[in-house]
């Protein structure tokens, strides 16, 4: 099996994002400049095992072209974890990741997320139990609790645990995203996967814009790689290696794919449809009258269909004021 981590240049990650890095917004983010890995938003194995795929709520649709899609899990309970680990690996994921760094309420009232950096020993079972496949196992996680005193101890218990690849978040969950990232703390964090796991891939997580910024990261301060979430919310180019300035055509095609992707998959997902107004921003900006098209789909569009005809009555105005 190709480990999808073996690359010898630097890894770009679109990081997993709750109720946007599904399906439908990979397939987007795919066609406009794609990263070299993609993950799942998080799944919680747990609540997998007890109930079966309806507890999933459609967070694992993967289509067969997704050969670079990793599944990012969480829970509590190993056995739970190592029965999740082989189902993800029928259903053709390329790794597993585990998440250890979220600050939701939920996933910390029940000791998943952040909360396993206040519990190693349990962090290191859970890791074990992911292991039961031949998938690559990675880590996300932030670097400590409440205090950037823990980096040292916790980044050191992760990379005693033979990751093929670990995410830094580099903030702690107290701070969450309200300062800036922690960059400075690389070279140690560099400094302690070199003595204990050198095979340990590094990548680095928080308020990295696009592929530009995370390679002079890079070349600052060393590392394997770079994940990049809410970039995307304002570039969804933010992958692309030469960049460039993207038409208004460009933009819409992109918002275009997304309403057909919605469509199709809307059965299986489920969600509603003001789930995609969060979107629009991504795609209607930087051009003559987008603040009004924009103003105008917030409020009077109710469906798919509607977004599409006040689009295309809008590019079809545009073009009478022209002739
Ligand atoms: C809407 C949203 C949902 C998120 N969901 C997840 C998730 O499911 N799993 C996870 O590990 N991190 C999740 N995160 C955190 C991001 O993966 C990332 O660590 C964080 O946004 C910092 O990176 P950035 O500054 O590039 O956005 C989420 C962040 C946002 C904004």
């Amino acid at each position: 099996m190709n480990n999808i981590w073996d690359q010898n240049r630097p890894i770009f990650i679109l990081a997993p994002m709750e109720a946007v890095t599904d399906v439908v917004f990979r397939h987007i983010i795919k066609r406009a400049a794609s990263p070299d890995i993609f993950f799942s938003e998080f799944t919680n194995a747990t609540a997998w095992y007890r109930a079966g795929d309806k507890a999933t709520g459609g967070r694992l649709i993967k289509t067969s072209d997704e050969t670079n899609l990793i599944a990012q899990l969480w829970g509590t309970d190993a056995e739970s974890m190592s029965h999740f680990a082989k189902h993800i690996k029928e259903l053709g994921f390329a790794g597993i990741d585990i998440n250890m760094g979220c600050p939701d309420k939920s996933a910390i009232k029940s000791g998943g997320g952040a909360a396993m950096i206040k519990n190693p020993l349990l962090a290191a079972k859970i890791i074990e139990a992911a292991k039961v496949t031949d998938l690559p196992v990675s880590v996300k996680t932030r670097i400590g609790y409440s205090s950037l005193d823990e980096m040292e101890n916790w980044i050191s218990t992760l990379l005693k645990q033979n990751l093929i690849a670990l995410t830094v978040h580099l903030r702690t969950k107290k701070e969450m995203s309200k300062v800036p990232a922690h960059y400075e703390l690389i070279p140690k964090i560099i400094e302690l996967r070199d003595e204990l796991s050198p095979s340990t891939k590094l990548i680095w997580n928080g308020d990295i814009k696009n592929y530009k910024e995370g390679i002079s990261l890079l070349n600052k301060y060393g590392g394997d790689g770079i994940m990049i979430g809410r970039g995307v919310f304002t570039n969804p180019f933010a992958f692309e290696k030469e960049e460039r300035i993207h038409s208004k055509k460009e933009l819409l095609d992109l918002l275009f794919l997304q309403l057909d992707l919605y469509d199709k998959y809307q059965t299986k997902l489920n969600r509603p449809f003001d789930t995609l107004k969060r979107y629009f921003k991504i795609y209607i900006r930087d051009f003559d009258g987008a603040s009004e098209l924009r103003n105008e789909l917030m409020t009077k569009a109710k469906s798919t269909d509607d977004t599409r005809e006040i689009i295309n009555n809008f590019l079809n105005t545009k073009i009478d004021q022209k002739t």
